[in-house]
């Protein structure tokens, strides 16, 4: 069966993926309540229908940080990338390169900053904080060796948050027992097993490993973050990675609307509205419940980005017209990856766009930069 929408690869990539990664992607924290709030918040905003406007030229591009998109659509920071699909990370870099949308490579991604540069293009960079300035430091500037446009820091995980799901399935500590069906599960999934598993070695954090030469496996890399990421992370830090960071910043995990203030105050370029796809705090609002007052409050003084619960071109636009500038996607290009790698994540891309195409066709939206609360039936 051909995916037709992000849900089929969600189905196809339950299917190839062993439980303890599907898991890992598709899961979120607790109770999973933001984690669904996020996905039936924005399915519970309806779009205008607007008929008779001349729809024949539609323009999706749009400009972010002195860089044109084709569509204002970015892939999300998600470790982890390479154990989806061999070098995971490379090959969804290649399908954004080729649907002229950036990559944000995340801190704990499996390939290196170098690697995927040299594989796609420049990927903007996620940062977490780890306790270690002074590795920190030399990430920072392999970062900006490698040309990355963007630096994305990540400010809701001072603590990991705790999901059910990996501790059933043995991904935060494991039993011999879990290591045992995580055996047999691999074995249950020989397409993986051969294209990951067996090719797509190594399977390290490419831009920590030298600070992590004690992670070794699976299930000790919430031990790892835990003990190495830094609790203690201020709003004073900020400076620092000011100091070690030329180019824009965007602080991401921003969901208050005095958050959204401070980071203005302090001049950083932009905010990712995010919950960290409803992986963290449960019971905070879903990230489209929290734009509209953060978008209001900040005004264009800088560059106001949202993610969570984004999984059609159509949700792209109703973020759009709720104050987001462009959307990130997490899950939706995961489970593209971890189905069919980089031609999957390609075919996604171009899903979301037809769809976008689509709604705008339809809410008489003849330019997504201009998409406004006029769109929505509030
Ligand atoms: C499997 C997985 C891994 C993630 N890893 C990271 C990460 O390393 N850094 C980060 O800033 N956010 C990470 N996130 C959060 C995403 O960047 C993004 O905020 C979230 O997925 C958006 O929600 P969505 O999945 O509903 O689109 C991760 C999300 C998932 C699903």
């Amino acid at each position: 069966m051909t995916p037709a929408c992000v849900a089929d690869y969600r189905d196809a990539a339950r299917r190839r993926l062993p439980r303890v990664l599907f898991d890992y992607i598709d899961g979120g924290s607790y109770a999973e309540t933001t984690l669904a709030a996020n996905v039936a918040d924005l399915a519970a905003l309806t779009l205008r229908q607007r008929v008779l406007k001349d729809v024949s030229k539609l323009s999706m591009s749009t400009e972010l940080f002195g860089q044109t998109l084709s569509m204002p659509v970015i892939l999300s920071p998600i470790g982890l990338g390479g154990m989806y699909a061999r070098r995971g990370e490379t090959q969804a870099a290649r399908a954004a390169a080729a649907g002229g949308v950036p990559f944000c490579l995340s801190t704990v991604g499996v390939c290196s900053v170098e690697e995927v540069a040299a594989a796609a293009t420049a990927p903007w960079f996620q940062l977490y904080m780890i306790r270690d300035r002074g590795f920190m430091a030399e990430i920072l500037a392999r970062v900006a060796a490698a040309q990355c446009p963007v630096l994305v820091f990540t400010v809701d995980l001072p603590i990991p948050g705790a999901r059910y799901r990996d501790h059933r399935n043995g991904m935060v500590a494991v039993t011999g027992r879990q290591k045992l069906s995580q055996a047999l599960d691999g074995l249950a999934h020989p397409a993986w097993l051969w294209d990951v598993h067996l090719r797509g070695r190594p399977h390290t954090l490419g831009n920590i490993a030298a600070a992590a030469a004690d992670l070794k496996a699976l299930p000790q890399f919430w031990g790892w973050i835990g003990r190495n990421f830094d609790p203690s992370v201020t709003w004073k830090d900020l400076a620092w990675v000011r100091e070690h960071w030329d180019g824009p910043i965007v602080l991401k995990g921003v969901l208050d609307v005095e958050d959204a203030l401070e980071a203005r105050r302090l001049g950083v370029d932009g905010i990712v509205v995010s919950n960290h796809g409803g992986r963290q705090l449960d019971g905070a609002p879903s990230s489209i419940a929290a734009l509209p007052a953060i978008a209001a409050a900040v005004g264009d003084d800088l560059t106001v980005l949202m993610d969570g619960g984004v999984r059609s071109g159509l949700d792209v636009l109703k973020a759009m017209a709720a104050g987001a500038k462009a959307c990130l996607i997490g899950r939706a290009w995961a489970y593209a990856l971890g189905a069919a790698g980089e031609a999957g994540v390609s075919h996604m891309l171009n899903i979301l766009r037809q769809e976008l195409r689509m709604a705008m066709s339809l809410t008489g939206c003849t330019d997504v930069r201009l998409a406004g609360r006029e769109l929505l039936n509030l």
